[in-house]
């Protein structure tokens, strides 16, 4: 089939390429010249496991190519992928104006009957909008093809997207006609022949309340988990050993389950707050999704508070601050909650040190007042206290001797929960977790 890809991110790249490696005629679209440039040599313009490696199969192959003309990207598609940012707007709602954009360029393009697919995550009823512009344009360009519109959520997460689009636990579509859910089916059938994944067909609404129902469901584990790790430590219990105690019921699950410094990204915040602002606009409080928000906060909060009850003033104190993406596997630092952590203490005066395995140049770009060191090491070196921010493997391998030796005051803050707690404190490290035993003055 013939497939173009509107924005070529993290979705709308690793997309482009999985439908490429399932045989079809792929071509990847974005207004911005410099992602494409840097498309065109070869490269993804963000670190992800395993894209440069399945970009480079299928572009070899032909089957990916990536353009920054409109007209040439949409005129002979037969399937259009809406895969541009929803930023967040002020008031809690995703800005909507990049993929009606897309809506009114298909009308303007298309020179054959196409399907227009939403990937965005995008609120219920989206599809409806579309629908209404893609018909005013329509008349108004006297474009007589068929377009409707589909949704297609994505559930790929950063840093396993590649496995997770090739291996994924399920796909959704919602269409409103059986055209449109053929396109569709045609669109996926090596992935479900090949990987036997189950597959959800409904209507439009439908799919587009799954993605945001999905994100929400998760984002409240992890802030559930985070309420009972700050009850572990008033009653000295162990976050981790109740998440396991929990998880072996079925009923429950061990993942998504990890007590720390909260969610961060350009997923969950921003979908927990659209999913909350839907709910207001069509009359129902979704209370339970503030709290969910209030807890993910407070819980950056909380690791501020196990710092200042170590070190009093933190004015003058050097910090080494371990992580900067908002998870291993990635450089992306949206809504990081170490990059959030790291202002925090720059502004209460702390020297303060970052190192994050692969995102200091974007660190270097996006937030050029944080002091950067290329190693975890010149970090820790003659440092107050260290706050592990993101769990990166390589921090999980620093001993307790390694932080003894190193650091100018034995004090760990673990706000991941990477390190066991009895070696850290049978080291005599000052050593906090999350929810976990910990020791204090
Ligand atoms: C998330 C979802 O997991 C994907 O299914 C979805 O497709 C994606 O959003 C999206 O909407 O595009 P992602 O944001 O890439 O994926 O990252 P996650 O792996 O879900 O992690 C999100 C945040 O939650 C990270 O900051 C991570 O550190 C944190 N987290 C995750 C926890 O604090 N505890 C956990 O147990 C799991």
């Amino acid at each position: 089939m013939k497939i173009t890809v509107v924005g070529v991110g993290h979705v709308g790249l690793v997309s482009a390429a999985a439908f490429a490696r399932w045989g079809h005629d792929v071509v990847g679209y974005d207004d911005d010249g410099a992602k494409i440039e840097k498309l065109l040599g070869g490269q993804a313009w963000f670190y992800e496991p395993d894209l440069d490696d399945l970009m480079a199969e299928v572009v070899e192959s032909g089957r990916l190519r990536f353009m920054a003309d409109p007209r040439a990207a949409l005129c002979d598609a037969e399937v259009v992928f809406v895969c541009v940012g929803t930023p967040p707007l002020p008031g809690g709602g995703p800005n909507l104006s990049y993929v009606e954009a897309v809506g009114r360029a298909v009308v303007e393009y298309a020179q054959r009957d196409l399907l227009l697919v939403e990937k965005s995550t995008v609120p219920a009823n989206t599809g409806k909008r579309l629908e209404q512009v893609i018909q005013r344009e329509s008349t108004r360009l006297g474009n007589g093809n068929r377009i409707e519109v589909a949704s297609n959520p994505e559930f790929l997460r950063e840093g396993a997207a590649v496995a997770d689009t090739l291996h994924p636990d399920r796909v959704v579509y919602g269409t409103s006609s059986d055209w449109a859910r053929d396109l569709l089916r045609e669109v996926y059938a090596t992935l479900v022949a090949e990987d036997g994944c189950p597959v959800v067909e409904t209507d439009v609404p439908t799919a587009e309340l799954i993605k945001h129902a999905s994100n929400a469901f998760l984002a409240t584990r992890i802030s559930f988990i985070n309420a009972v790790a700050q009850i572990c430590d008033r009653v000295g219990a162990d976050v981790e050993v109740v998440a396991e105690g929990m998880g072996h019921d079925v009923r429950i699950g061990p993942r998504f389950l990890q007590a720390g410094l909260g969610y961060g990204g350009s997923c969950f915040p921003k979908d927990v707050d659209a999913f909350a602002h839907l709910a207001a606009q069509v009359g129902y409080d979704f209370a339970l999704l503030h709290e969910v928000r209030e807890i993910n906060v407070g819980q950056r909060r909380s690791v501020m508070e196990k710092l200042e009850s170590e070190l009093w003033n933190l004015s003058g104190k050097t910090i080494a601050v371990l992580g900067a993406a908002f998870k291993p596997g990635t450089d992306d630092l949206r809504e990081s909650p170490a990059v959030y952590l790291a202002n925090e203490l720059f502004k209460a005066g702390a020297d303060v040190r970052v190192h994050d395995p692969v995102a200091l140049e974007v660190l270097a770009r996006e937030q050029p007042h944080l002091p950067r060191v290329d190693s975890a090491d010149a970090a820790l070196d003659g440092a107050h206290a260290v706050v592990v921010a993101t769990d990166w493997d390589e921090y999980k391998a620093i001993s307790p001797e390694t932080y003894r030796e190193r650091l100018a005051y034995p004090i760990v803050i673990d706000a991941r929960n990477i390190h066991d707690p009895g070696a850290m404190l049978a080291a005599g490290l000052h050593y906090h977790a999350m929810g976990r035993r910990s020791v204090t003055w």
